[in-house]
């Protein structure tokens, strides 16, 4: 088989569909995973499956449908995750432990079988998406929220280092505000004028396409990026300066 695998988790989410439509568009084969199975439009070479990240059992099943029907694991784009937002005080355990069960332990479970797969093979790229939350922490989110995704930057970083010897390379993506589905989280809770205000205090004026954030990661994926590993790229409208 010629074409390359592209697996990408919360894809029926609007980041990780925008991330299924521009791989497919460069003619990969797109292994589309979600719970939200409504959320993935099936079609030529975009593949869908049902796949809880915090379901190891799953995860072995898509592997070994991947390996029967397709080959090995090329590109995987780690996306799918939660957001809450709520202040500290009334933050719960069950709710922190859900939070970096499906965020971080997720990302790390899914990378881990693709390791191993790229690893016995050709080597491979992961992409994690972080959040700028995970950089700086957020005022909007709460802190399971950005715990989760300043571990799967450091998560980002291990694989790199230790998969640089087979090939691999692994960078994170830290978003700031992208207009997706996720983001209604913050307005049913801050309301309407508090992220228009916040929207407004972004140096750009706006929030990110989807599909910007899916181009990134299409380039870091190609061999355009061949030196680039162990990196966030921040893409945040200037809200976010590193
Ligand atoms: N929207 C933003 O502003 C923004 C900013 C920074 C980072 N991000 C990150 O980008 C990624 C995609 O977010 P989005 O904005 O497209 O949100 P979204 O809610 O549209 O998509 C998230 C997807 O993850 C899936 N998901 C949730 N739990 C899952 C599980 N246990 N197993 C498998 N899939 C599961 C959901 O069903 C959903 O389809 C997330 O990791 C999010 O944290 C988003």
């Amino acid at each position: 088989m010629n074409k390359k695998i592209c697996l990408v988790t919360g894809a029926g989410g609007s980041i990780g569909r925008a991330m299924t439509n521009i791989f497919a568009k460069y003619n990969f084969i797109v292994v589309a995973t979600d719970i939200n199975m409504s959320g993935i439009h099936e079609k030529d070479n975009i593949f869908k499956y049902h796949l809880d990240v915090t379901n190891t059992k799953e995860i072995e099943s898509v592997f070994d449908n991947i390996k029967n029907n397709f080959s090995v694991v090329d590109v995987l784009v780690n996306c799918a995750g939660i957001l809450r937002s709520k202040p500290f005080e009334n933050l719960s355990v069950e709710e922190w432990n859900q939070t970096i069960s499906i965020n971080l332990t997720g990302s790390f479970a899914v990378s881990r079988r693709v390791y191993e797969h790229m690893m016995n093979n050709h080597g491979g790229v992961i992409i994690n998406i972080s959040s700028d939350a995970g950089e700086i922490g957020s005022t909007m989110s709460s802190a399971d929220y950005s715990a989760s995704k300043a571990g799967v930057i450091a998560l980002t970083k291990c694989i790199a280092r230790e998969g640089a010897k087979y090939g691999i390379r692994s960078n994170a993506i830290a978003p700031g505000f992208v207009d997706t589905e996720m983001l209604k989280k913050f307005e049913d809770y801050w309301g309407k004028e508090k992220l228009e205000e916040t929207v407004a205090s972004i140096p750009l004026k706006r929030m990110a396409k989807p599909s910007e954030v899916a181009r990134l990661a299409y380039f870091l994926a190609s061999d355009d990026a061949a030196y680039i590993t162990g990196a966030t790229f921040d893409i945040n409208g200037g809200s976010c300066m590193n």
